[in-house]
């Protein structure tokens, strides 16, 4: 089968390959998946997972992409939930190979059946998107109704399903962007928009909880905006810098099929919008990382054309 792999990890991005690979094997309580549509974090190639198994064993050549709407087409000894033929979308495991490939093995759980209706390049910008922002705004904040919340990075990949997921909880949204991002902020349901590179954020006043994506000096100052009481959670990098009287959490995202299958049908309700950027073919892949010039939204590979 066609992959995407890395083998060498001073190389970074350039040395994205398209690859012949034998065919996964699915292990006990697998999916093998005919992956239609994939997506994939710019840095993952910074990520120790992309390198070593669990065990911290050399895995290379590696196939990254750990996002995926495809076709069941195999089952391993024991998989139940799933059936052949059957179309889903999920998140790959972090320390096996993933999802910029024709064919992938996951674990069964990790993936929810895809409803009638959804194409699977929008199914594709989800997983991790849509996963990261509920689990940090819902599961670390505890979000609530009439609450306040900021979110940095508000037309990006996770941002812009954070804005839509709290300004539907009823919470009082301020997202923050670059200039461009301010309408698609607004559209989504932020009620205030911040450009950072020109407002910074000494305006911006108390709130009861940040979702960073952004780190660095950014989430070290958002510490200070944080209400007593209140949260700050990133999914960018381990905090070193506490809110003076309040929370900070720092988490990777996991996978959860109950939650997929809930914002596959906010997806299909209409309550909940992917942006979709560049669409390429896998052959594109390894410049699709490095575009001359991004667009904004997810970044899908298409692998299968519906
Ligand atoms: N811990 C986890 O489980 C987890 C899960 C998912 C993602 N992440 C991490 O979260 C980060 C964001 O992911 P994403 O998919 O949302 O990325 P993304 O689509 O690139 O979104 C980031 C957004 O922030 C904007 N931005 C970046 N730097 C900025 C700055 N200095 N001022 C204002 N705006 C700025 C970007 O604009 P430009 O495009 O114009 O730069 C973009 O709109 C990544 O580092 C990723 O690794 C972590």
């Amino acid at each position: 089968m066609r992959a995407i792999t890395v083998q060498d990890r001073e190389a970074g991005v350039s040395g994205l390959t398209l690859s012949e690979l034998p065919h996964p094997h699915a292990a006990e309580n697998d999916v093998i998946v005919e992956v239609h549509a994939a997506g994939f974090i710019p840095n993952e190639l910074e990520w120790p997972g992309t390198w070593t198994d669990r065990a911290g064993r050399d895995r290379t050549p590696s196939v990254p992409g750990h996002e995926l709407s495809g076709v069941v087409t195999e089952l391993g000894y024991g998989t139940t939930g799933l059936t052949v033929g059957q179309r889903v979308f999920g998140v790959t495991d972090w320390t096996r190979n993933g999802s910029l490939a024709q064919y992938t093995a996951v674990e069964a759980r990790n993936l929810a059946p895809l409803p009638a209706g959804i194409d699977h390049v929008t199914a594709a910008a989800l997983p991790i998107s849509g996963l990261t922002a509920w689990q940090a705004l819902f599961d670390h904040a505890h979000l609530t109704v009439g609450q306040s919340v900021l979110i940095h990075g508000a037309a990006g990949g996770v941002g812009s399903i954070a804005v839509q997921l709290a300004h539907e909880a009823g919470a009082r949204v301020i997202g923050t962007g670059r200039a461009a991002d301010r309408d698609t902020a607004l559209g989504l349901g932020a009620d205030v928009f911040v450009d950072l590179p020109a407002e910074g954020l000494d305006g911006i006043g108390e709130v009861d909880v940040v979702f960073d994506v952004l780190g660095g000096d950014i989430l070290a100052r958002s510490t200070q905006l944080v209400r007593p009481g209140g949260t700050l959670v990133t999914a960018a990098e381990p905090v070193t810098v506490q809110p003076r009287d309040g929370r900070a959490v720092f988490f990777v995202v996991e996978p959860d099929r109950v939650r997929l299958a809930d914002l596959a049908q906010r997806l299909r309700d209409g309550r909940l919008k992917p942006i979709v950027g560049d669409v390429r073919p896998l052959g594109e892949a390894a410049a699709a990382f490095t575009p001359e010039k991004r667009t904004p939204g997810k970044t899908i590979i298409r692998v299968v054309e519906d």
